[in-house]
């Protein structure tokens, strides 16, 4: 009997997906004894965007976020989400920054490391993987899913080959977007377990109401693990139902070890907390919403979103049928980048840029200069000359691997920060996001003088 294994979203992803990372740890606190019963294979929790998102708007450390969390579930392991060489951040960073970063994500309770690169560029993924590994961390070496005439199953496999030699111990297929259809997926897990022997993941979004279907034919092909969220958090922008699928699997003949009385209590539990958000406005009911455009247009919904935006700030919505129409000569142009952050928004403002100057690559962003030069690593196909040597004029790309050309920034910045840091994850959490974390320690030294003062006072 095959087993399918669970990887439950709710901490995650979903929360990112669904309502911009904004649940706070004490409104999932009183839950996560019962989910360490439910039998999943991980709960993802950390990474992404949770960092970002703790110290920006939660006021809440995400190191002491991930402590708690292990204190609570210990016999599930916790996966987080990593972009490789940019860590958790939109830039690259040297090799001793990710090193650090890794150990300290493993120490603090992190088993399992998803490690993607926008680009699936293998230079950007090795640190953190070996790292990781070396750490006694599960690797999970994830590909950045999307279409386009060099994306093709050999390459693809390619890629997993070199994620394989590398360390990874489990492979993921990671369609941010939600546009990885059902043949899609069967043909390339179909071609990734043909060629490694490693456990297969799948994560994919609900987005364009593909996700159910996608899932049991990446079961069907052999997938070993699939990525769900519990009932409330789950559908639209976010994953598939974890119950849902758990009884459609079951009633397949497929073997799946989860506790479903645990998963009911876990649904009711996150049920009025949804409805909370709904009420007060941070779930917006559109990301529950299927979108098929993102199919017809192959551009994900929150890049759409974004294009809408952008030209009606412009006054330039009328022009929304030649920016769609430019978003693929732009991504063909620049050597067909997958579509998620940060080059989507590299793309899309590219295209809207293009189409509004009536002259194309007129005007260029710095995030579109630094990638011609080479500093988001190597394109899946070559950009174009052309249109390079327009961007760069006489400026020479570079051959080389960017980080290579970064100073060592851990032990120079410890130096730099003193007594403001108390441990190196308050380091790492400066690196990462340098004003988010100075005006989180300066609250935080705030925060425990008030308690000091009323204390004496007290006494
Ligand atoms: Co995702």
């Amino acid at each position: 009997m095959q087993r399918v294994q669970f990887v439950e979203t709710v901490l995650r992803d979903a929360n990112q997906s669904l309502m911009a990372t904004r649940l706070p740890y004490a409104k999932f606190e009183p839950i996560l004894e019962t989910m360490d019963k439910a039998g999943y294979y991980a709960v993802e929790c950390w990474g992404g965007a949770t960092f970002d998102v703790c110290l920006r708007y939660l006021n809440e450390d995400p190191w002491e976020r991930l402590r708690k969390i292990r204190a609570k579930m210990p016999n599930t392991k916790l996966q987080m989400l990593l972009r490789g060489q940019n860590i958790l951040g939109y830039k690259h960073y040297p090799d001793d920054v990710v090193r650090k970063f890794v150990q300290h994500a493993v120490k603090n309770g992190i088993d399992i490391i998803r490690i993607f690169d926008a680009l699936n560029d293998p230079d950007n993924l090795k640190v953190a993987v070996e790292e990781t590994v070396k750490c006694g961390a599960i690797a999970s070496g994830a590909i950045s899913y999307t279409t386009s005439p060099v994306h093709t199953l050999e390459n693809y496999v390619k890629l997993v080959k070199e994620l394989a030699a590398m360390g990874c111990s489990t492979i993921c297929i990671k369609d941010m977007a939600g546009i990885m259809g059902p043949k899609e997926a069967y043909d390339l897990v179909s071609a990734i377990k043909d060629a490694v022997d490693l456990p297969v993941d799948v994560h994919t979004h609900c987005t364009t109401g593909l996700a159910f279907m996608t899932l049991l034919k990446s079961v069907e092909a052999g997938a070993d693990i699939i990525d769900t969220a519990t009932p409330p958090f789950s559908g639209g922008t976010s994953q598939a139902s974890t119950d849902t699928l758990a009884y459609a699997l079951r009633q397949l003949g497929y073997q799946v070890d989860l506790d479903d009385a645990v998963l009911k209590k876990v649904a009711d539990f996150f049920k009025p907390v949804r409805d909370g958000y709904v009420a007060d406005g941070t779930l917006m009911p559109k990301s529950m919403a299927t979108d098929t455009q993102c199919l017809t247009y192959q551009v994900p919904g929150g890049m759409l979103s974004n294009l809408l935006s952008q030209l009606k700030t412009m006054n330039a919505l009328d022009r929304l049928d030649e920016a769609l129409a430019e978003t693929p000569r732009v991504r063909k142009d620049l050597g067909y980048p997958p579509l998620v952050t940060p080059t989507s928004q590299m793309v899309g403002v590219q295209a809207v840029t293009n189409v509004l100057q009536g002259e194309r690559y007129k005007k260029v962003s710095s995030e579109v200069r630094a990638y011609c030069r080479g500093e988001y690593g190597r394109t899946p196909a070559p950009i174009d000359p052309e249109v390079q040597k327009q961007i760069l004029g006489d400026e020479k790309p570079l051959t080389g691997r960017y980080a290579d050309t970064l100073e060592p920034a851990f032990e120079k910045t410890k130096a730099q920060l003193g007594d403001t840091a108390r441990s190196d994850e308050d380091v790492l959490s400066y690196i990462a996001f340098p004003q988010l974390a100075e005006k989180f320690f300066a609250d935080r030294q705030a925060a425990e003088e008030n308690v000091v003062k009323y204390t004496i006072e007290e006494m």
